[in-house]
């Protein structure tokens, strides 16, 4: 065995926000801003995640240092999960919390708040999650003059009393927004206190304005009051199944992010699976290959012989066709420890899958995150759930669904998340008059569900 050693990982951290609201567009701008200034040789590709390394980091925040001139770089960088958007956001949630540090949530300045950044912040107060806010397309503000890639601070001195009053204004606007589901915002040159004020960061994902401080402010949030959280030692990875993926010629992967530990190949691990626990063993361990490396015959793919926490890496293992993305995944040090590796994941997936002999509606989702996601949209709305359930909605389901309509009519439906409504199901579903709402947007199914219990009730 290999000696114990100590070291901080990158905070991982989630982008969230209302659809269009500019999530992909400000992780391409960090992304691009990342490869155009990294030194050679440094890989910043994860699978599922892309980590800024500190060298970057330094040069991002260097223009800055008249601001802020106490930043020093602690971290080894800043990992991103790649696929923003709350359902994958709810898909990191590990024992006890969520596997992101931190989140950025999105705000179009010109929109404000929207019904997924409400979503959004329900999630982020239920786990807990510290957040800043991107109030982004400031270069949209009636007036702007735009200075590509400039700090914030200095592109504000460009712009005319007009144009920084309506700004203002807006931001003005969200922080009353935040202020309305509890929480003190400001923007971030006036926060005090960053312990008790969410600082609201002004940028521009299309020009970069302001997407400097976003990430300075980030790096000395988390080095200021989660460092200790951040280390981690060569023991046994912990991650959770961002997804599954059938590649070519790999057959069934499935793409990790490892939050605590090392990673080996030939390492005995544990997921959740679709019917039962999954125990197989690493076959091997794939990095994206940097595309200036990729080669006619070979794959996207490099073998690497371990990785460390954080980082988003490929799994191929036997056996992984029942995998489901959402689940944690544990190495298990030693094979005379499986009985409590296979009792630990069983509870964890248990609290979510559940049946009870109630009246309530019927919850199908996709993945054990928006399983969970949905759960907790139903406890909000207190609408009573007697199943719920990962998978396509099933003939099963729709007469557990008609028995509870005989006697409670509103809660004899089906609520699905991103699955599919089988044929035999549809089929019996018609017969029996069992409503199915389904949607790959949580609010519209709560949103279609409550517009019919009211038509139900007139
Ligand atoms: P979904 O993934 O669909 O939820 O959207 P998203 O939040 O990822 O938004 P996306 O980055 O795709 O941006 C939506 C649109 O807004 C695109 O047309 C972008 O070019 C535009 N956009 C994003 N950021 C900015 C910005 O800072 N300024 C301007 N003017 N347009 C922006
Ligand atoms: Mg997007």
């Amino acid at each position: 065995s290999s000696t114990s050693r100590e070291w901080i990982r990158q905070p991982i951290i989630v982008v969230m926000g209302h659809v269009d609201h500019g999530k992909t567009t400000l992780l391409d701008k960090i992304r691009g801003t990342a490869v155009a200034r990294k030194e050679p040789g440094e890989i910043t590709q994860h699978v599922g995640a892309s980590i800024v390394p500190a060298s970057v980091l330094k040069k991002i925040a260097e223009p800055l240092r008249k601001y802020f001139p106490k930043l020093q770089i602690e971290i080894p960088g800043l990992l991103f999960i790649d696929t923003p958007g709350h359902e994958l956001f709810a898909n990191l949630r590990k024992r006890g919390g969520s596997v992101a540090d931190m989140a950025i949530l999105v705000v179009d300045v010109m929109e404000g708040f929207q019904p997924q950044t409400v979503e959004a912040i329900n999630i982020l107060k239920e786990k807990k999650v510290p957040f800043v806010v991107a109030a982004n397309k400031i270069d949209r503000i009636e007036g702007w003059k735009p200075t590509p890639d400039a700090p914030f601070l200095e592109t504000i001195r460009n712009q005319s009393q007009r144009t920084i009053n309506i700004l203002e204004e807006k931001i003005y606007r969200i922080a009353g927004e935040l202020y309305n589901h509890g929480f003190e915002a400001e923007r971030f040159d006036r926060v005090r206190d960053f312990r008790r004020t969410v600082a609201i960061i002004p940028i521009s994902a299309k020009t970069g304005e302001g997407v400097s401080e976003l990430l300075a402010l980030m790096t000395g949030l988390v080095q200021q009051f989660m460092k200790k959280k951040l280390v981690t030692s060569s023991e046994p990875a912990k991650g959770v199944v961002l997804e599954v993926k059938e590649e070519p010629g790999l057959g069934t992967t499935i793409d990790v992010i490892i939050y605590e530990g090392v990673l080996k190949k030939n390492d005995l691990f544990i997921i959740a699976g679709k019917s039962k626990p999954v125990v197989t063993r690493v076959r091997a361990l794939l990095m994206p290959r940097p595309l200036q490396d990729m080669r006619m015959h070979e794959g996207r793919f490099t073998q690497v012989e371990e990785v460390y926490a954080a980082t988003g890496v490929k799994v191929s293992a036997p056996d992984l066709d029942d995998a489901l993305a959402g689940s944690p995944f544990y190495v298990i040090p030693d094979e005379t420890r499986l009985q409590d590796y296979l009792k630990m994941v069983s509870e964890e997936v248990s609290e979510l899958r559940f049946k009870v002999e109630s009246d309530g509606v019927v919850i199908k989702a996709d993945t054990l995150g928006s399983l969970e996601a949905l759960l907790e949209a139903m406890r909000r709305e207190k609408i009573p759930v007697r199943l719920a359930d990962v998978g396509n909605v099933s003939r099963n389901d729709v007469i557990e669904a008609s028995v509870v309509k005989k006697s409670k009519p509103e809660y004899g439906v089906i609520l699905a998340f991103n699955v599919k409504l089988l044929p035999e199901a549809e089929e019996l579903a018609a017969r029996e008059g069992v409503k199915v709402f389904q949607s790959n947007i949580i609010y519209h199914i709560i949103e279609e569900y409550a517009k019919w219990v009211k038509e139900l009730r007139e």
